[in-house]
């Protein structure tokens, strides 16, 4: 199907300010971002955020920076940012920019960047294309010493999933968010399964393509995949633990649910470009008990020579 909405005005890329409030009080995300970032940023540090928003993290980090670049493309959202900075202490430490982070570059080298564009599963929104731009482009601008960047690594699974598709007596199969828990341990089928780790001072991956045979733990419906992505914000080696925001799962019907029971083995193969549509995402996922195993190499393999 096409749209004929701009790719920068869907959802995702476009988040209006009535929806930052959301972000602004989810504790499960601010608390360990305040966190992170004061645990990474040195004092009279220089600091670039990719993705201002109201500018609230790039307010965090002006706590101990000398300079915070925060580069926002919405110019409702700069403004806002603008505004809302002069009446926090410490604000005038930040500098808003109103430009596309796909393409900005700060004036001088910088110790953090800080880049919130993440959803689950990396998809919709551009944290990995405008990070991968981003290190090419300062490496030569500035040379090969990278900053440090919070998250400092993203961590995505999948596991299969008996979900309970109805509400209010209305059965409709539709992709939907929850926050991960035990809560949902009811309805886990087998342990996750992790499909990348996304180091950003490495490598970062544009897309993900993933086949994979997995043993089922509960005797059940197989009618769903749920995505799950953590990320680690920060590390604090001396206490030997993590900073870590934990999102809410991306739960996906599969498209021929099928029962299982424990001890079997079942074939998920599905294959996305990062910041794609989770719609193209559920078009390549294919899920099969594993007799099948075969038939998902075949998909895979047609999909791609198609
Ligand atoms: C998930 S919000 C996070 C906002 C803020 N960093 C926070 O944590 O509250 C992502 C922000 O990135 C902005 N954004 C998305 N793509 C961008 C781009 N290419 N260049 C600059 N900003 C972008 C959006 O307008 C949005 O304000």
């Amino acid at each position: 199907m096409t749209t004929d909405v701009p790719e920068e005005h869907l959802l995702g890329q476009f988040i209006p300010l009535h929806y930052h409030f959301n972000m602004l009080r989810d504790q499960q995300r601010m608390a360990p971002f305040r966190e992170a970032i004061d645990l990474t940023v040195p004092d009279n540090g220089v600091v670039l955020e990719l993705g201002g928003g109201t500018g609230v993290l790039s307010w965090f980090a002006a706590q101990k920076a000398r300079d915070v670049y925060c580069v926002e493309r919405n110019p409702a959202l700069a403004r806002a940012a603008q505004s809302f900075l002069a009446n926090n202490s410490n604000g005038d430490r930040v500098s808003v920019i109103l430009a596309d982070a796909m393409h900005y570059l700060p004036p001088e080298p910088v110790d953090v960047v800080i880049c919130e564009m993440l959803h689950v599963g990396m998809v919709r929104e551009k944290q990995l294309q405008v990070l991968h731009s981003f290190k090419e482009r300062y490496r030569q601008r500035f040379g090969p010493l990278m900053p440090r960047f919070i998250p400092d690594t993203s961590v995505l699974a999948i596991q299969p999933i008996q979900q309970d598709f109805c509400f209010s007596g209305y059965t409709a199969r539709v992709p939907l968010f929850e926050p991960p828990g035990p809560h949902m341990k009811d309805s886990w089928l087998a342990d996750p399964f992790f499909y990348s780790t996304i180091d950003y001072s490495a490598e970062i991956p544009l897309a993900f393509q993933v086949a994979t045979e997995m043993t089922i733990q509960s005797d059940g419906l197989f009618n769903a995949v749920s995505l799950l992505t953590n990320n680690f914000l920060a590390f604090v080696l001396t206490e030997k633990r993590a900073v870590t925001w934990l999102m809410n799962q991306l739960v996906l019907p599969i498209q021929k649910p099928f029962a299982v029971r424990a001890g079997e083995t079942v074939s998920i193969a599905f294959e996305y470009q990062a910041g794609g549509s989770i719609e193209a995402l559920q078009e390549s996922l294919v899920a099969h008990p594993e007799t099948r195993s075969a038939a998902v190499s075949d998909h895979i393999y047609l999909r791609r020579a198609a």
